[in-house]
């Protein structure tokens, strides 16, 4: 039977058992399914206007649900448990478990995340923190070398990487909490897509080889990823992962205790013992996940809602937009020099204050409030000229460099009751440690070197950090994603994310600002070039895309540019309008995939 067919054998099972499940768990359906406002309001609007033919970029549109993700069979796997009768968290429940087959280079089980939802039924929003933590043995000095300079090879790519691993405690929490269907129901396809195999795609074929070098020196891992002679798989081919559908299996019978206690615990500890990892039995059984309130903050009407510390994006993105609220961007002009110069210099001072106040909530005081509070981004808004970029040497003392990185994945969801998620989950690089345990089929993450190894120097993403974020036995590193959801009119109206480190904040930032100030639809809002400014290294790197005139000028107030020799991060959004859903895959990378109905 080939893979398709199989797929789809197994999401009509699904729709039987689903009609025997959905009375169980009935709080997060509506009553009246057809009777939504939003399925009123489509019917009503379906002479307007839905899509602007005046516009470069459209987004896809569709009705009832919907999965934006990095990656096709995986958004599918989505959508297909949104038709079935699943509600958006057992469609983003599935579809994490599917890109853990599907997409190995950021999807993933050894990884973590952060899930954000709105909850349409209570009309509020949560968030599941689902971060990997430091193990028990962790040593703040335990990436230094006899010098004290940090074995970049140790921190990113041995044992002593990996976190305690939280994607999996995450992905179930959320699926009992707030799901409609049964864990085996979102769990059957990802099982059925590693044991049929999957039909070798452009993007897998390109991304295996671009990492082939570091992936072969794990034996485990060029088991899983090369053939038996050593090859590479061919695209068109069938890659079968029959270790991982068996780790799958175990989650879907046991739950949380198939992964963290039993065989598949006993194998990631026999691998740690083989090599000097430091994860153990107690803290695989010790992993828990935080269920936190989300960090929010009004620009102009919206609400924008997104992830609270241990990662830095909502206060970040929210303390950003409350210094540029104080400006007529729309007069400066989208992509203009003055547009452009007031995103770097706004971002500049956030960036610096990540490196001083934000850490783990858990162990550290992180002032939330004091740095996304308005009067706060009012006096800081006072430190930035219109004309003259300020020095990051003057903003606060630092220094370094370093190039940003790798992989991370996020995809958005929206159903037919009102329900949105918003999921960024990551093993950090593209494919983690690159060591991956065997039996299990899974990559482990190298989360560890998020920790500040070496307070007061830049990490792997050039970001410089503090002590606030120095390694700790037990302590979440800190991190950048930041899974968005903006609210108007009190209802969700755009949920996005991005991959990219220290990018994602502004990566977010831009995307949400093109929507809300300047009125894009969501595909316009991906496309147009991005810049990026961290406060160190002190450089403005723009995207290609802005005009020679904008450069000019920018050169002109002093910023020190880097012009296209990269992209800034890779969204998965989706916009909620009339009743319509809009959604938009970043063209940066490829892949990408809208799934709706
Ligand atoms: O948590 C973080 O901020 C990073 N570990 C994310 C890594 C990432 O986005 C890499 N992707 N491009």
């Amino acid at each position: 039977m080939n893979n398709l067919r199989l797929l789809l054998l197994t999401l009509s099972l699904l729709s039987v058992l689903s009609a025997c499940t959905t009375n169980a768990k009935t709080q997060y359906t509506q009553s009246a399914k057809t009777e939504t406002p939003e399925a009123k309001a489509a019917q009503s609007h379906i002479q307007t206007p839905i899509i602007n033919y005046k516009e470069r970029f459209l987004p896809v549109v569709a009705q009832h649900g919907m999965v934006v993700g990095a990656e096709k069979l995986a958004a599918e796997v989505g959508m297909e448990i949104l038709r079935v009768g699943g509600n958006a968290v057992d469609a983003a429940v599935a579809t994490g478990f599917a890109l853990a087959v599907t997409y190995p280079r950021a999807g993933n089980l050894a990884g973590g995340g952060f899930m954000l939802i709105h909850l349409a039924e209570e009309n509020r929003q949560t968030l599941i923190d689902y971060r990997e933590i430091a193990p028990a043995a962790a040593t703040r000095d335990m990436f230094l070398d006899e010098e004290g300079n940090v074995d970049k090879m140790r921190e990113y790519f041995s044992l002593t990487s990996s976190g305690v691993p939280g994607t999996v405690a995450g992905l179930l929490y959320a699926q009992e909490k707030y799901g409609i269907l049964s864990r085996a129901q979102v769990l059957a396809p990802a099982i059925a897509l590693a044991e049929d195999g999957l039909i070798v795609s452009f993007s897998h074929y390109y991304e295996i080889n671009a990492r082939a070098d570091q992936l072969r020196k794990n034996a485990e891992a060029a088991r899983l990823f090369f053939k038996p002679d050593g090859s590479a798989y061919e695209i068109g081919e069938t890659w079968r992962q029959p270790d991982l559908a068996w780790t799958l299996s175990e989650i879907s019978k046991r739950g949380a205790d198939g992964f963290y206690s039993g065989a598949v615990a006993q194998r990631i500890t026999d691998e740690m013992k083989s090599g000097g990892g430091l994860i153990t039995a107690a803290d695989l059984a010790g992993y828990s996940v935080v269920e936190r309130q989300p960090v929010r903050g009004m620009y102009k009407g919206f609400e924008v809602i997104s992830t609270p510390p241990p990662s830095s994006g909502g206060v970040h993105i929210v303390q950003i937009l409350s210094i540029l609220e104080g400006y007529d961007l729309q007069a400066m002009g989208q992509g203009s020099a003055s547009y452009v110069h007031h995103l770097a210099e706004s971002m500049k001072l956030a960036y610096a204050d990540r490196s001083q106040y934000l850490g783990d909530p858990d162990y550290v005081n992180v002032p939330v409030a004091a740095l996304t509070d308005k009067a706060y981004a009012a006096r800081q808004r006072k430190r930035i000229s219109s004309s003259a970029a300020t020095p990051s040497v003057e903003i606060a003392p630092g220094k370094l460099v370093g190039d940003e990185s790798t992989d991370t994945t996020h995809y958005s969801v929206a159903d037919r009751f009102g329900n949105v998620v918003a999921n960024t989950y990551t093993l950090n690089f593209s494919f983690g440690s690159h060591i991956a345990v065997p039996g299990t089929g899974m990559l482990l993450n190298n989360e560890m070197g998020d920790f500040a190894s070496k307070p007061g120097t830049a990490n792997a993403y050039g970001l410089v950090q503090g002590d606030a974020n120095s390694i700790e036995p037990g302590k979440r590193p800190l991190s950048s994603m930041s899974p968005t959801i903006v609210l108007h009119e009190g209802k969700p109206w755009l949920a996005t994310g991005s991959p990219g480190g220290s990018v994602i904040i502004s990566t977010v930032l831009q995307t949400i600002l093109n929507a809300m100030e300047f009125d894009m639809n969501i595909a316009t809002a991906a496309a147009a070039p991005r810049m990026h400014h961290q406060w160190l290294p002190d450089e403005l790197k723009l995207e290609e895309g802005f005009s020679p005139d904008t450069i000019k000028l920018l050169r002109e107030m002093g910023h020190t540019l880097d012009v296209g020799n990269r992209t800034t991060g890779r969204t998965n959004s989706i916009m909620l309008e009339n009743g319509w859903l809009y959604g938009a895959t970043d063209t940066r990378r490829p892949g990408g995939w809208v799934a709706g109905y």
